[in-house]
């Protein structure tokens, strides 16, 4: 593996964190409904989070001599995140957002294993912090699924 695969997932990495911001943002708007107010407020905790994780993604590039990709380059991905049609329907965005974060422990795991064979271990501290957030994420949602299931 060279650091070319390391630059190559840091670039899909930034593109999807920012992906993230922008549905979680409009889930957070258009879902409605006394049930949604918890789920709004933690989605509105994870832009936060996201956002930090893409300028992280964004300034390791730099200092690997590469650069962020920009919306010109933007490739959508997130189908299951998109906001529904009915909007009181919060499981369909918990099920969305727990599809992005199982794609993004995915992502964090190929990059701490291309990391490694690359011998970078700064890439690799930076995907194993950011992994650690993704799996907080996942289980806060999968608390939210158990309780939604059972109505
Ligand atoms: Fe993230
Ligand atoms: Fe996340």
């Amino acid at each position: 593996m060279t650091s070319d695969q390391v630059t190559e997932i840091l670039k899909k990495a930034y593109g999807d964190e920012l992906e993230t911001v922008m549905n979680y943002l409009t889930n957070s708007i258009v879902l409605d409904g006394v049930r949604a107010e918890e789920i709004k407020e933690s989605l509105q905790t994870d832009i936060q989070e996201e956002l930090a994780h893409a300028e992280m993604l964004g300034q390791r590039l730099k200092q690997l001599d590469e650069r962020p990709p920009a919306s010109a380059d933007f490739e959508v991905r997130q189908h299951s995140l998109q906001p529904p049609e009915d909007s009181t329907d919060v499981l369909s965005v918990i099920d969305g957002v727990l599809d992005a974060e199982e794609d993004a422990i995915e992502t964090y795991k190929s990059l701490i294993a291309a990391a490694d064979e690359a011998n970078d271990p700064v890439t690799e501290d930076l995907a194993v912090t950011i992994l650690s957030d993704e799996e907080a994420h996942r289980t806060e949602f999968r608390g939210y699924r158990k309780e939604y299931k059972q109505d």
